[in-house]
């Protein structure tokens, strides 16, 4: 059968998930439920924000509702570097936080850029979609909206960031050191409707320039979601995973009928392909296909991501599509 036939064979099949002939075999494997709902994060961490967000799934909530819970268990963790009150700072040593949330059904959205003084920008984000007109708002304006909608103002830059960036700073007294590290937490979750929604958060590169913004934050970048097609969040380099608008690239190639490894093969071909030094850049997809597929990928080496089908969590090592050396 050609992709798309089978494709299009899913999406007749309607809301019936369950019984949908299009479900690929390995959504029913190895569970007693036949592995719905299925929950995707990326990095190891995204194991925790799974749990969350089946918990929340159980307990009634909607797919908006799981993936905004669900990264908020590691904004409020000060272990995890790279997200809400664990980040690292910018080069100024301020925290500046990116978050979005998007919902497949109306393919509505909501997003933060650089906000301070909050730990839980998808709470913010989730606002700025249900309670503004708005789909974005960066810097002093979103921390405006913060405080109007009654969020609490809190210290956002942890004692070990702190640290962090104080050793940062003895070994580069001008602030002009390279930006490092972008290990977002993105998830995507699917119900047994087949309701998509997603979610990143993340403080951007260490010591990236005060204002400095990447995919997360950006619908059709870090993350999107079509009940239609599927959904996808991404992590790695910024700068590069928006130069091919990556995760509304896996979306439209999974619509097409690309299976969610051969979608997100392309993204990161694209993003390879566009330089020579992009083969050491670091990026990588995770993604959900209407029909239940899942999918990864990573230009380098030591990408995990957590996926769960049904009752089972895993946390699941990438091989790198493209290993420098
Ligand atoms: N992917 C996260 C960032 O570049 O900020």
């Amino acid at each position: 059968m050609r992709r798309r036939d089978f494709l299009l064979r899913g999406v007749a099949a309607g809301a019936g998930l369950l019984a949908s002939p299009g479900l690929h075999p390995q959504d029913s494997a190895g569970s007693d439920s036949p592995g719905i709902p299925i929950i995707i994060s990326t990095w190891g961490f995204g194991k925790a924000a799974n749990l969350e967000a089946l918990e929340i799934l159980a307990a009634g909530g909607s797919v908006l509702d799981a993936v905004e819970r669900g990264v908020m268990t590691a904004e409020a963790n000060p272990v995890i570097s790279t997200v809400g009150y664990g980040g690292y700072p910018n080069r100024e040593g301020e925290v500046e936080l990116d978050a979005a949330i998007c919902e497949g059904k109306t393919r509505d959205g909501g997003a933060v850029c650089a906000l301070t003084g909050f730990r839980h920008p998808v709470q913010v984000a989730r606002k700025v979609m249900e309670d503004s007109p708005h789909l974005m708002l960066v810097g002093k304006g979103a921390t405006l909206f913060a405080r109007s909608q009654g969020f609490e103002e809190q210290e956002t830059l942890s004692e070990g960031a702190r640290e962090a960036y104080s050793k940062w700073r003895q070994k580069h007294p001008e602030g002009d050191g390279k930006a490092e590290g972008h290990d977002t937490l993105g998830q995507v979750v699917m119900n047994s409707s087949g309701s998509i929604a997603a979610a990143c958060t993340t403080s951007g590169m260490a010591w990236k320039y005060a204002g400095r913004v990447g995919d997360s934050p950006i619908i059709g970048h870090g993350l999107y979601a079509d009940d239609k097609a599927g959904g996808c969040v991404a992590t790695g380099v910024g700068e590069e995973i928006s130069k091919v608008c990556g995760s509304f690239l896996v979306v439209e190639l999974m619509r097409q009928g690309a299976t969610p490894d051969e979608a997100i093969a392309e993204a990161l071909d694209r993003i390879i392909g566009r330089v020579a030094t992009n083969r050491s850049v670091q990026a990588a997809f995770v993604a959900i296909r209407r029909d239940g597929l899942t999918g990864a990928g990573s230009i380098g080496s030591g990408f995990q991501y957590a996926l769960t089908r049904g009752a089972e969590t895993e946390v699941v090592d990438v091989t790198a599509r493209f290993q420098e050396g």
